[in-house]
């Protein structure tokens, strides 16, 4: 990942309004997109420009926040508890830092921002020398956003909002991103000027546009290459399109790292989410949370896989379930199999169709094949549990332990009354209820109904 280093840069982030278009009980900057809060994956991309500090203003539901986002090192909460306006929420920044040169300010609710976005900003400031340096775009539909004007030359004026703008003003299509890079010097003294004379009776901070030209200083606006960047998320609809144009952007670059993925516009791959080198996905998969998949590994359709950790070439088939697993190398699982949390796969284990583990070790080259429930168990290395066979590890009230040894097989349809120790090499029969501990070799068979043969019965017929 490309990163940037301004120790004489302060960002500030604005996080304190509502929301309120979310209708939603959770703060909108906690939002996730694809598995990340909005206002994280906008931090981490402040945090990749290594500035001196971070300030994010928080108001509405700011405890919250706080509590999700944690104490990063130099990241500063600054309350502002009444949301007066976008130019009073950095006001309420003062006094930034000795030694900060130029102060960034974006927005909490614009994930798809790239730091090197602003680190071009930031380049493009101070080469022109400039008070202000706003990030614009031209959109097709500039609704609701603040509008530039500029003079015959082609000079920024001002921003005109958009519950400000008069007809002639609306038609603009080059908007205001809400991106502004000001030297630190000149900020709080231009913020102090602001007033609220407006629609909305709110401090902005565009206002310091027209300030800092009328103090005969250097201001510019620069356009953006990629408009969608700046993207704000206000309502759940543009959470949607925000997040498949993260998802199309992750995707894409995961196949430029080596993952063949197919029929991508159905694959879901969260941002935290780690892949190795020729690995393939296919349809349908959804990687979740904090995976982490190794080399060569085939992730076979409709798998979904939630904070799971899989080492190199190892092989999920179709279907299979996976939540905070730990996998080694070469492991097959699936179709239709599900690791549950704390299910530990040693190297060469094969789990296959219809069969849950859930808080197990299953050791090194161990089978467990078909429609089994392995629960609270440890199991060393080269087993073979036979198909439909079952830990049963609930009495009701508590959890019991099934310990099994190395190269131990189970025949088909066994019940394992946990607790319950199996030594190694043991070898228990079909269909045997095992209730108490089993010695290491020979035969184990728990007592079976008696066969018998009525030669002469014959099978109903229909009337
Ligand atoms: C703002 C800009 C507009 C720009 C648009 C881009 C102003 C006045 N308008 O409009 O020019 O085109 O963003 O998306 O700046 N916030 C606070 N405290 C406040 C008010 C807002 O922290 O008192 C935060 C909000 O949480 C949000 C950000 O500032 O993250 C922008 O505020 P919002 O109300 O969304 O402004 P817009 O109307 O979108
Ligand atoms: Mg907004």
């Amino acid at each position: 990942m490309l990163s940037f280093h301004y120790p004489d840069l302060e960002i500030i982030v604005l996080a304190a309004g509502k929301g309120t278009r979310m209708r939603s009980r959770l703060p909108k900057v906690l939002h996730p997109v694809l598995g990340k809060a909005m206002l994280s994956h906008v931090l981490d991309t402040a945090e990749t420009l290594t500035p001196q500090a971070i300030s994010v203003v928080i108001g509405h539901e700011a405890d919250q926040i706080r509590a999700t986002i944690g104490e990063p090192e130099n990241l500063r909460w600054v309350m502002q508890s009444e949301q007066l306006g976008t130019g009073h929420a950095v006001q309420c920044c003062a006094p930034v830092n000795e030694g900060c040169r130029d102060v960034l300010i974006v927005c909490g609710d614009t994930p798809l921002l790239q730091a090197q976005t602003l680190a071009s900003l930031v380049e493009k400031h101070r080469s022109a020398d400039a008070s202000v340096s706003l990030l614009s775009a031209h959109l097709e539909d500039a609704t609701g956003y603040g509008r530039v004007v500029r003079d015959e030359s082609g000079a920024v004026l001002r921003i005109v909002e958009h519950k400000d703008a008069h007809a002639d003003e609306q038609a603009i299509q080059e908007v205001s991103s809400g991106i502004f890079c000001v030297r630190q010097a000149d900020l709080f003294r231009l913020l102090d000027q602001v007033d609220n004379s407006n629609a909305q009776q709110e401090y902005y901070l565009p206002d310091v546009i027209p300030l800092a030209i009328a103090a005969g200083t250097n201001v510019q606006a620069v356009v953006m290459d990629d408009a969608n960047e700046m993207s704000g998320i206000n309502n759940r609809r543009q959470l949607a399109d925000v997040e498949a144009a993260m998802q199309q952007r992750i995707i894409y670059d995961w196949q430029m790292q080596g993952v063949t993925i197919m029929q991508r516009e159905t694959v879901r791959i969260e941002a935290s989410v780690m892949l190795g080198r020729d690995c393939t996905v296919h349809a349908g998969c959804q990687l979740l949370g904090a995976t982490r998949i190794g080399d060569g590994c085939e992730l076979g359709p409709y798998t979904v896989i939630r904070d799971g950790a899989l080492d190199d070439d190892c092989c999920v088939q179709a279907f299979s379930h996976i939540e905070k697993a730990i996998v080694a190398n070469r492991a097959k699982i699936g179709p239709f199999a599900r690791l549950r949390p704390e299910a530990r796969l040693d190297e060469d284990v094969h789990i296959g169709n219809f069969v849950e583990i859930k808080k197990s070790v299953i050791g090194k080259g161990s089978k467990v094949n078909h429609l089994s429930y392995i629960g609270d168990t440890h199991m060393g290395s080269d087993c073979n549990i036979g198909a439909g066979s079952i830990t049963c590890n609930y009495d009701g009230a508590n959890k019991h332990q099934t310990h099994i040894g190395d190269r131990v097989f189970i025949g088909s349809d066994t019940k394992l009354i946990a607790p319950v120790f199996v030594d190694d090499d043991a070898t228990i029969g079909a269909g045997s209820i095992i209730t108490t501990n089993v010695d290491a070799g020979g035969l184990t068979l728990s007592a079976r109904p008696e066969q018998r043969h009525k030669s002469k019965w014959r099978r109903p017929k229909k009337d």
